[in-house]
């Protein structure tokens, strides 16, 4: 049984919707083109406060994290499909602003300076990407006031910023970080997987052998890690590299031995693909 779930468009609505519900508050920012990577995130959030609590989805494609040039005008939109899966994932409200309700009055004069941290991996590329990223999460936090936000790991780095907004700057919620959900044959899903071809499809695969290749090579060390990658990365044909890079798991420098984060971004065909994966250093061989 599933039952619809809330939809509030504007601020008041939301209030509203809230105002009904009681106990711990979930919140899964997603702009939408909802897939199982989403799902996965909306159960945790269900997990995370339990069965009677408020589960909250917002659905907002956030202009201010696109640069001109970028595909903010044919991002998917399934808003119908979308709540579909809100529905049978049991979230109680979502929250569908229009741009106008989450900007008025255009571009917002004060927003969340991201730091260093935004210049590096995705920001090299996109330098004004983190803040648009972490200016929208702190409306969005501000406006739904969650006990808990759910994010995935796939958007590693953006968690990672996020993390460290919410502590640098005191926000009070608790930031859950999810696995990422994959196809059977690695393939991270996301949203802009529907702009690949059947081959683009196929050939994006090797994202995730390079870096399963690295972490199964992990226990022998970094060079031996990176080795593995790039020799995969030799044989990915249709692979436009952009970055691969060794990381502590909080983005620093990478350690000798211990957890480590491998991140890579790509273009395949005209698309932008990113992923990245945990993994263990030892260098005792
Ligand atoms: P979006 O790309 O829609 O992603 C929403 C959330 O889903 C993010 O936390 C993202 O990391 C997570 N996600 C995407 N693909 C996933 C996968 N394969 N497995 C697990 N989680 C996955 O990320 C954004 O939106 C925006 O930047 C947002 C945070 C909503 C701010 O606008």
């Amino acid at each position: 049984m599933t039952s619809r779930p809330h939809l509030a468009n504007t601020r008041e609505e939301l209030r509203s919707a809230l105002g009904e519900l009681h106990g711990p508050v979930a919140l899964v920012p997603t702009m939408g083109a909802l897939h199982r990577g989403h799902a996965a995130l909306l159960d945790r959030a269900r997990a995370e406060v339990g069965p009677d609590a408020p589960v909250v989805a917002s659905v907002f494609v956030n202009p201010m994290q696109f640069a001109p040039g970028e595909d903010l005008d044919r991002y998917p939109r399934t808003f119908d499909a979308d709540l579909e899966v809100c529905a049978e994932h049991g979230v109680d409200v979502v929250f569908a602003p229009s741009v106008e309700e989450v900007y008025p009055g255009g571009d917002p004069l004060v927003t969340v300076d991201p730091g260093p941290l935004a210049q590096v991996l995705e920001g090299a590329s996109r330098p004004t990407h983190f803040r648009g990223v972490l200016t929208v999460v702190a409306k969005l936090l501000g406006l739904v006031r969650p006990d808990v936000a759910v994010f995935g790991e796939k958007d590693y780095q953006q968690l990672t910023l996020i993390r460290r907004m919410v502590d640098d700057l005191c926000m009070g919620v608790r930031v859950v970080g999810a696995e990422t959900a994959r196809d059977p044959d690695g393939l991270a899903l996301s949203s802009r997987n529907s702009y690949l071809d059947e081959n683009q499809r196929w050939q994006a695969v090797a994202l995730s052998r390079i870096l399963v290749a690295a972490r199964d090579a992990a226990k022998y060390g970094a060079g031996v890690a990176i080795g593995a990658a790039r020799h995969e990365l030799r044989h990915a044909r249709g692979v436009d590299l952009e970055y691969l890079e060794l990381t502590s798991p909080d983005l620093g420098p990478p350690p000798e031995i211990g957890p480590a984060r491998l991140l890579i971004a790509a273009r395949v065909g005209p698309t932008r693909l990113i992923d990245n994966v945990a993994l263990t250093l030892d260098g005792d061989s």
